[in-house]
């Protein structure tokens, strides 16, 4: 079984994900940190983002068991995995590893932004996850503050709009949904309807 799970950024695809893992006892994988890895260690090393080579070289190296989102979460991390995201052999590379994720055990939950278009085709349940811009703004700017680390809503807004145009206007593996994903637009839902509704959708693909 495999669920896989799209949407732009702060759309809560990544809470949801862990949740029905936990739910339906699958393993996780947010592909996000696997890009977020690559270019936390091309920044790390102060290597070009724009070198495909070389950010190859770096994923084919990639330890899906170490990454962590607590260290992978800066704002500059993220866009520079975005930016690296357009490059088309590395995505490639990366795309093999979520697979052999996918594919090796009983099932898994991906979450990104290409699952259920290009990473698993074929999954038992595919889902796109939305909110308005503004309210995953919000979100994202009470998470930070929450955890002590000042941010400002207006340029998250602002950020967040950049990140979704270079993600859905890229050439390769642009964000869409896939023709046959449930949408599920969290905007005016809590944590709880929104994980209520995607196990609905699941149970329901399942049958
Ligand atoms: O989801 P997250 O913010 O961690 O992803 C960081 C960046 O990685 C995204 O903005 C996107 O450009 C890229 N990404 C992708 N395909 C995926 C997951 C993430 O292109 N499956």
């Amino acid at each position: 079984m495999i669920i896989a799970l799209d949407g732009p950024a702060a759309s809560g695809k990544g809470t949801l994900a862990r949740q029905l893992a936990a739910h339906f006892g699958l393993r996780h994988l947010d592909t996000g940190l696997t890009y977020r890895a690559v270019a936390a260690a091309l920044l790390a090393r102060g290597l070009p983002l724009g070198d495909e080579e070389v950010a190859i070289g770096v994923a084919r190296n990639l330890d899906l068991g170490a990454l962590d989102r607590n260290q992978l979460s800066t704002h500059e991390i993220g866009e520079a995995a975005s930016r690296i995201a357009v490059l088309s052999g590395l995505r490639r590379e990366l795309v093999e590893l979520q697979r052999h994720f996918a594919q090796s055990g009983k099932g898994a939950v991906l979450d990104g932004r290409d699952i259920g278009t290009v990473v698993c085709p074929d999954a038992t349940a595919k889902l796109y996850i939305t909110a308005k811009p503004e309210a995953r703004a919000k979100r994202r700017t009470d998470e930070l503050n929450g955890k002590g680390i000042p941010a400002d809503f207006d340029e998250i807004l602002v950020d967040l709009k950049r990140r979704d145009h270079r993600d859905s206007n890229r050439e390769d593996s642009p964000l869409r949904p896939a023709k046959d994903a449930h949408l599920l637009d969290t905007t005016e839902m809590d944590i709880e309807t929104a994980f209520r509704s995607a196990v609905d959708i699941v149970e329901q693909a399942i049958k």
